[in-house]
């Protein structure tokens, strides 16, 4: 399985369809900026290195069409939060040579991948009970994954961790991506609903949480997906240390702390499935978690404790 994969006798950039999973493995291929920033908006690509190398390509494409402005503009206007979306079109708009730049984007985010499972996985105890939210896995970087990448490298080093997967609503890329992914790696995992990991914490089950980024601000805060804040509030008050793992193209260190940082809304229609037609509904993607309830973030440079930058 492949998230991210240029595809050269094709012409663009092939993308798993995440919408589509885990009842069908699709992919879907993309020929122009425009369509690369459709399927970001679409969800089709999330998570926000994968969305990182996905707008890499995208930027690629429309440098080859001669419309590298227009095509960087849209995809700059796909999604708002993730800060790999926007470090990656500065890094190849920049570029002399757009596409190979578009391939390194890819590949240092595999190899920060796997160094920050290397570096998080020394954090785990053996047989580690972990909670985490969304998914960030494999399918939410280019390979191999961020938080998940930790329990995957100690999984893989023999510490045999457990892991407890939050649904992660309204998108369940929890119930849908990360039991995908942990079940095809043979790691052994319960889904809960979201609010049942206070129940979860209280009742001693968990001895840590990891989760990923979209954004780590200059003070250390952390802009991840909705829910990510409650969990965080829950492991100080029950003890547990939360960390936090992400590679250095999710740093933003032109933005002072989480209050300054857009958070996406999207359409109602994803929250209001169970509601009366025509309830309203406020739906934020992302939460901001204050950079003090975060034990350590865990980058591909190391372990960082307390304030990062
Ligand atoms: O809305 P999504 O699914 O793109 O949100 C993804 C997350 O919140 C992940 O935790 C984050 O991007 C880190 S992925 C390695």
């Amino acid at each position: 399985m492949a998230t991210v994969e240029w595809d050269e006798a094709a012409g663009g950039v092939r993308l798993i369809d995440q919408t589509r999973l885990p009842a069908e493995e699709r992919y879907v291929l993309c020929r122009t900026a425009e369509e690369v920033a459709r399927a970001i908006r679409d969800m089709v690509v999330r998570g926000a290195p994968a969305i990182g190398a996905a707008a890499a390509y995208g930027v690629a494409l429309a440098a080859r069409a001669g419309r590298l402005a227009e095509g960087a503009a849209a995809i700059r206007a796909s999604r708002p939060t993730a800060r790999d979306l926007f470090w990656a079109v500065e890094r190849v708009e920049r570029a002399p040579d757009p596409l190979a730049e578009a391939h390194r984007v890819a590949r240092e985010n595999v190899e920060a991948c796997r160094s920050i499972g290397r570096h998080g996985a020394a954090l785990l105890p053996a047989g580690a009970r972990v909670v985490t939210i969304c998914n960030t896995g494999a399918l939410a970087t280019v390979d191999y994954g961020t938080a998940l990448g930790v329990i995957r490298a100690a999984h893989e080093t023999g510490k045999a961790p457990f892991v407890y997967v939050m649904e992660t609503r309204p998108r369940a890329q929890g119930a849908r991506l990360t039991t995908w992914e942990l079940r095809r790696l043979g790691i052994p995992h319960r889904l809960i609903v979201d609010s049942a990991v206070g129940l979860l914490l209280q009742r001693g089950m968990v001895d840590v949480a990891v989760s990923g980024a979209d954004r780590v601000c200059a003070n250390g805060d952390v802009v991840n997906k909705v829910g990510t804040y409650p969990l965080a509030v829950l492991c100080r008050e029950h003890g547990v240390p939360f960390y936090v793992a992400a590679p250095e193209s999710t740093f933003d260190r032109r933005t002072p702390d989480g209050a300054g940082v857009t958070i996406e809304e999207r359409a109602p229609e994803e929250v209001t499935g169970f509601a009366p037609p025509g309830t309203p509904a406020w739906n934020p993607a992302f939460d901001v978690t204050p950079a003090a309830l975060v034990r350590a973030l865990i980058t591909e440079h190391g372990v960082v404790e307390g304030r990062p930058i």
